[in-house]
């Protein structure tokens, strides 16, 4: 199969974005959750849930309680810890059921996790926070889809006790998430180890191989292209020393990889000064915008859609993002049509998680088998939108 020329993500081709800038992190000009003091730069989302773990002080044996509907890499970090982890029940409309939640809350439920799925705030928040604060839980908010996100109360990331961000999703960068800490009673030293320079460098490079091979059009310059003549052999050189394992297989993890094998002392990490010096340059004040423009006009154009469900039925005005979910019956089939044509599409959250149980939750299995995330990202352009809303149109 060849590769989608529409993707998932984001990775404009750019010298500058190869050299990042050497200037400090400007936080103050920095949005939230930049412009925070008590945020940790960390590896990925993954390795600031385990650290957020650290940070509230659960021990092997708590109870901790998740939604249903989860990818797996948000749980892994509670499981590694020791936690007691059991499951509420997540709607069809990918909100939270607080009634199910009331059920499930037992004075011995350390944490509890909320996920504002797709950038979409959970709208019950300040009535789960106001429920975990009466039962003595601290609340993990789940906001890696939902950078640049907020709601009209403005909690979204500042409800938690702490809430966790995975940069990488919604900004070109090799890796990065975040670690926000709201609850000033606790507290986390900075992460001392971060990924090697060269393995940060060589994600760096193959990101940018694949934007210039996923732009079509005269959008990009031969110049730009012709940049890859540079850094394909740089590239090459660098997985080379990949294969003779310099310095160590851990160092060249790949935050992309979905496997759940990965070695622990990863989640320790925190994120490359590069990948920080990079953040201020790639803070475009109209990310937010473009995101919520294509997805008013995929929503447009699948309105009346007779086989499509589009996830949401509307855009609530701080909302940035970061997918277009849909629901298909025919999934495999919708897949495998959108893959032909070149444009992204996966099964979103396909597997299961194996370390819970799902049985119970028969909605969470239902969105498992029927979502698929179309790519709404901040440089997709006109022409690739209307390719792919053409394409829906026409099956
Ligand atoms: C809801 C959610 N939380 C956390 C994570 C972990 O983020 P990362 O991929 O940056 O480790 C993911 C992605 O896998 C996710 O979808």
């Amino acid at each position: 199969m060849s590769r989608p020329r529409i993707e998932p993500v984001r990775f404009v081709p750019a010298l500058p974005w190869l050299c990042a800038p050497r200037a400090a992190l400007d936080a103050p000009r920095m949005p939230f959750p930049f412009s925070e003091a008590r945020l940790r730069y960390t590896f990925s989302g993954t390795a600031a849930v385990y650290q957020g773990v650290q940070a509230l002080g659960l021990q092997p044996g708590d109870e901790v309680l998740c939604p249903a509907y989860h990818c797996g890499h948000e749980i892994e970090p509670f499981i590694r810890k020791g936690c007691q982890v059991s499951l509420y029940r997540v709607q069809s409309n990918l909100e939270i059921d607080l009634d199910d939640i009331r059920q499930r809350l037992t004075p011995g439920t350390k944490a509890l996790l909320v996920t504002h799925y797709f950038g979409f705030a959970q709208p019950a928040l300040e009535e789960l926070k106001a429920l975990c604060q009466s039962n003595g839980t601290l609340l993990v908010e789940d906001c890696a889809h939902a950078l640049f996100s907020d709601n009209a109360a403005h909690t979204l990331g500042r409800a938690g006790d702490i809430a966790i961000f995975s940069f990488r999703k919604t900004l070109p960068l090799p890796h990065g998430g975040g670690l926000l800490i709201n609850n000033p009673e606790l507290s986390l030293d900075e992460p001392t180890q971060t990924p090697s320079g060269l393995s940060t460098a060589v994600k760096a490079i193959d990101l940018y191989k694949k934007a210039l091979l996923q732009y079509g059009g005269s959008r990009y310059s031969l110049l730009k292209r012709g940049g890859l003549l540079i850094w394909l052999p740089l590239l090459k050189l660098a997985e080379i020393a990949w294969r003779m394992d310099f310095p160590s297989r851990m160092q060249w993890y790949d935050p992309d990889d979905e496997g759940l094998d990965f070695d622990s002392e990863i989640l320790s990490w925190g994120m490359a000064p590069y990948c920080q010096r990079l953040l201020p340059a790639l803070m475009s004040p109209d990310i937010r915008a473009r995101r919520r423009h294509h997805w008013q006009q995929l929503a447009m154009a699948l309105a009346d859609h007779p086989t499509i469900r589009p996830a949401f039925s509307s855009l609530p005005a701080e909302t940035c993002p970061l997918f277009f979910p849909i629901q298909v019956d025919a999934r495999e089939q919708w897949v495998k049509n959108l893959q032909a044509a070149q444009i992204y599409a996966a099964p979103w959250w396909e597997a299961h998680y194996p370390k819970v149980d799902w049985k119970p939750f028969t909605e969470a299995t239902a969105l498992k088998a029927r979502m698929i995330a179309l790519p709404l990202h901040q440089d997709l352009t006109e022409t690739a939108l209307s390719r792919m809303i053409n394409f829906l149109h026409s099956h």
